[in-house]
């Protein structure tokens, strides 16, 4: 019997059990291997004792409309860097010796996925990987499930502080996640009519900012909606971690002295609770494609989308770059067409 450890790595993503379902029941259910599911990232599997679910059909009812992991899983998980930059990979690879594990199905996103790599490199492991983040700036796939429900997350958001900014006349900013890029802040802006995107991919400037408002009073609009990604700077500054939705704030209330400003950070709520039926299809997909990778013996691979189709691509290949917005994208274009305002 073929025994497959599965795991999760970095931040959660609406999606991840799905994930899990779909390679339990195509995996375990139709192929007959055994699934250990392996807790807390590599951290189940070096530390002892070690933390581990085996996985079954039964086991997994249930999962596909559940938040969160069911394995758990941490950012402070990389075996090369453990606490304080200990080197405890070779721990891995004897935990899994121990369990006789073949090979692992690894969730994750670009940083997860760079230590796949040095663990294929350095020490040969079997790995096939699946594309999790809600920040979908891995370039090697169309998209990462999760993002979707983030988006529908910053949306519902955008809706219910157009309501609120229209009855008081206010500015209403937004903050949303999405670390160096601007994915999330830029399909939520599109889908929830933001007067003003601001994306890390364009340097913002106040004044930009600040005429669009204005623009809008003058045509009898006196609200203004603002979503602006955390990662977002003003055109020659540096980042000041957490402060990207401030500084915008701070920013209108200095060029434009009479207006009332406020500031939502959405933060976790984009990583919470059930993920749309969006990305179920696309976890789902992505979990038998790992699972047709494994099969196939195509270790050291990433399941896919790329053109509609669930594919695979080699892990050193999708880590090789960011996908970040590009000032003449389409969709930027689109934006601007129907009147949005960056800032830059
Ligand atoms: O990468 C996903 C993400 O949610 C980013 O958008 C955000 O910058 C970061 O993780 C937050 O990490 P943490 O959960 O450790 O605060």
């Amino acid at each position: 019997m073929k025994t497959v450890g599965i795991l999760c790595g970095g931040g959660d993503a609406p999606g991840l059990n799905a994930v899990i379902r779909a390679v339990v029941k195509y995996g375990a259910g139709q192929l007959g291997w055994q699934l250990i599911g392996i807790e807390d990232s590599f951290n189940g599997v070096f530390e002892h004792p070690f933390r581990i679910q085996v996985l079954t059909p039964v086991s997994c009812r249930g999962l596909l409309q559940r938040g969160g992991t069911i394995l758990g899983t941490t950012n402070h998980g990389d075996p090369f860097h453990y606490e304080g930059g200990h080197d405890y990979s070779l721990n891995v690879v004897r935990g899994l010796e121990q369990l006789g594990i073949e090979g692992l199905i690894v969730i994750g996103g670009d940083g997860t996925m760079a230590i796949c790599q040095e663990l294929i490199e350095r020490h040969g492991l079997k790995i096939v990987g699946v594309p999790k983040t809600i920040d979908n700036d891995l370039y090697a796939t169309d998209v990462t499930f999760g993002f979707q429900s983030a988006v529908d997350c910053a949306t519902d958001a955008l809706d219910r502080l157009h309501t609120t900014a229209a009855s008081h006349d206010r500015v209403q900013v937004l903050e949303v996640m999405g670390r160096d890029t601007g994915w999330i802040a830029l399909h939520a802006g599109m889908s929830g009519g933001a007067d003003v995107v601001i994306v890390p991919e364009i340097p913002w400037e106040a004044e930009r900012v600040v005429r669009k408002i204005e623009e809008r009073k003058a045509i009898g609009r006196p609200f203004s909606i603002v979503i602006v990604a955390e990662g977002a700077v003003p055109t020659g500054e540096a980042l000041v971690p957490g402060k990207a939705g401030q500084r915008v704030v701070e920013a209108i209330e200095r060029l434009s002295p009479g207006a009332e400003v406020r500031l939502t950070v959405l933060g976790h709520l984009q990583r919470g609770g059930s993920p749309v039926a969006f990305d179920r299809l696309l976890a789902t997909r992505l979990g038998v494609g790992a699972v047709d990778l494994v099969q196939a013996g195509r270790w050291g691979e990433m399941s896919r989308l790329k053109n509609g189709r669930i594919d695979g691509v080699p892990i050193r290949e999708a880590i090789s770059m960011l996908r970040r917005i590009s000032p003449d994208d389409e969709l930027v274009r689109a934006a601007r067409a129907t009147g949005i305002e960056f800032g830059g």
